[in-house]
């Protein structure tokens, strides 16, 4: 952080929050809001006068309220830049006649309690989002009795008091009578691996986090009673399941199964009542201290930054890659990447490792002046552009801009659009090129397919990630499907313009399928919303037409669904012959009306 803070070619807004975030890869604009510190920073000494003489006293926390500092404060010794702060909401000396000691008391005049807020814009080619985490609050799990018992703590709590620059210096108290304990406990995952009690995925961190405390402790308190009570131990990483075989080859009683209930003794000790699922015994421990080993979550702040950047999000709230195990530190926005937890729990190896990467990645795209653009970009007409802003609206990438009070035409950024297609298949106005998959081109293909025998056909459009994907997989597996399918590629589902429908069943189409990548996996963030949308707007066209909406249909196939692929053929081929060839006249008379 210290090196962070001198180097020549990183400058670091502490106080600050991201207001706003637009533009492209290569030419992103931040709007960063810089909260008043009220303490000119670059003056302060961090020598401390100031908090000697403020009266006010709050919880620290840094130390996670176990101890106590001033109005006017420094975060955490090892805080950059190293100066001190001033809460305006819990300062007496916003009005001078109430306090002003510390302006009194600091010789240098840092003290300005008429600093403002201020706003700072910055022109940034790439982004890394690295929001961090927020620890599970265990308050909901009351059988724990953490906001009950004093002497039960979370993990990060134990982390402050054990720290030898935390409240004790590093001393183990027991809240209550602030003793040594003879005995300590630690709760397994607390708020983790469960749906209804917290989050159903695994903190990955808190299994090692707890081995390492139970080394801490019998190091330095060799008598110490510990035990950890849990489902079953992650040690995964390298180097892990030594440190595990160290921890109880050093007396750490390891019981599997969680504590149902926690009472508190008249002596403030704990007794917790366990099903030992090894022994399939109830037990009962008496122990002077328990910790709960807290899961993570993602952090608050991760909603509103993915809406200004036009990120995805997992189901589980953290941050979604471009692609797992191609892409694992890339945004599915060129340009923006991803370090630490805000993309998944990690300990601090991963997070150094994925930051390191992410930095790499956003250097390779920033060593060069300029940035080759995809292909495969749309392109706007601006003689036939009404600027109606719907193709803005359904951008994923917010890479179109319109002018609509000025009625100016709507502008693509090239180098911000991925090539998704939706932009095109919506405008009512037909003012949106695709290139390489034009109205024209895609047309030609369907008129070509449906040219001969259109009624033996099965016209399927499929996504190129996944489902044309899914497509090649069920073919080289060697699976038997209908050889009447016939399939034209868009890069999404997005693509698929209702036009094309209408143009496969005017050429004789008994059945269409549109098929893409599963709703939540689309490679364009959430083009296959609006395919979505479109399908049951045409569904509900067919309706009014008197055609039969089942003749169109909506499939989601991955590219590992090989399997999946052949059934659905299967099924539209079943489809397909339930459609008379008079049933097919009447649809096209009804269309050419
Ligand atoms: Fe497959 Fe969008 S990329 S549906």
């Amino acid at each position: 952080m210290t090196d962070a803070g001198r180097h020549p070619n990183i400058t670091i807004h502490t106080l600050s929050e991201v207001a706003e975030v637009k533009g492209y890869v290569g030419n992103f604009d931040v709007k960063i809001v810089k909260k008043a510190r009220y303490v000119n920073e670059k003056e302060c000494t961090a020598c401390g006068d100031c908090a000697k003489v403020c009266p006010v006293v709050r919880p620290d926390e840094f130390n996670m309220g176990l101890s106590s500092r001033k109005a006017i404060y420094s975060p955490f010794p090892q805080a950059v830049p190293s100066a001190y702060v001033l809460n305006p909401n819990e300062c007496l000396g916003n009005n001078p006649t109430v306090c002003n000691k510390c302006y009194d008391a600091c010789e240098k005049k840092c003290i300005d309690f008429h600093m403002s807020d201020e706003t700072i814009n910055e022109r940034v080619g790439t982004v890394i989002v690295a929001t961090g985490l927020e620890p599970y609050d265990p308050t909901a799990l009351d059988e724990y009795g953490y906001t009950r018992f004093e002497n039960v703590l979370t993990s990060l709590e134990f982390e402050r008091l054990v720290n030898a620059g935390g409240p004790t210096q590093g001393r183990l108290l027991r809240p209550t009578d602030r003793m040594k304990p003879k005995s300590i406990g630690f709760i397994q995952c607390v708020g983790s691996r469960s749906a209804r009690r917290g989050k159903s995925y695994c903190s990955n961190i808190c299994c090692m986090n707890t081995i390492k405390s139970t080394l801490v402790l019998k190091e330095h308190y060799t008598d110490m009673d510990v035990k950890v009570f849990y489902i079953d131990i992650r040690a995964f990483g390298k180097g892990f399941e030594d440190l595990y075989t160290r921890s109880r080859r050093a007396g750490t009683q390891y019981i599997r199964g969680l504590p149902g209930n926690v009472e508190e003794l008249p002596d403030g000790s704990l007794r917790v009542a366990v099903e030992n699922t090894a022994t399939g015994t109830l037990e009962f421990h008496e122990l002077d201290m328990l910790v709960l080993a807290i899961g993570v979550e993602p952090a608050p702040s991760t909603q509103r930054l993915q809406e200004m950047l036009g990120l995805q999000l997992t189901s589980d709230g953290f941050y979604l890659e471009a692609h797992p195990k191609l892409q694992p530190v890339d945004a599915a926005t060129r340009g923006v990447f991803y370090a630490g937890c805000a993309e998944g729990p990690k300990d601090i190896k991963e997070s150094v490792t994925q930051a390191s990467a992410a930095a790499a990645r956003a250097l390779r795209l920033m060593q060069k002046s300029e940035i080759s653009a995809e292909a495969i970009t749309s392109e706007v007409d601006p003689d036939l552009c009404k600027s109606c802003g719907i193709c803005a609206e359904v951008c994923p990438y917010n890479a179109i801009t319109v002018d609509k009070k000025k009625k100016m035409p709507a502008h693509v950024a090239t180098a911000a659009c991925a090539g998704c297609g939706t932009c095109a298949a919506e405008c009512p106005f037909g003012a949106i090129t695709m290139h390489h998959f034009s109205d024209g081109q895609i047309v030609s293909q369907i008129d070509s397919m449906l040219e001969e025998k259109a009624d033996e056909k099965i016209l399927t459009f499929a996504c190129n990630w996944c489902s044309y994907a899914g497509a090649d997989y069920a073919g080289v597996s060697r699976l038997q499907y209908p050889p009447n399918a016939r399939v034209i590629r868009t890069m999404c589902s997005g693509r698929v313009d209702e036009k094309f429908i209408w143009e496969g069943f005017k050429n004789g189409a008994p059945v269409i399928l549109v098929s893409g990548c599963h709703i939540g996996d689309c490679h364009y963030i959430d083009a296959n919303h609006w395919t979505e949308k479109r399908i049951e707007k045409v569904h509900k066209k067919m309706e009014k037409l008197g055609l039969r909406p089942e003749r169109l249909q909506l499939e989601w196939i991955s590219a590992a669904e090989g399997v999946r692929f052949a059934e659905v053929m299967k099924k539209m081929e079943e489809l397909r012959r339930s459609v008379s060839r008079q049933e097919i006249a009447e649809t096209i008379a009804v269309l050419e009306k």
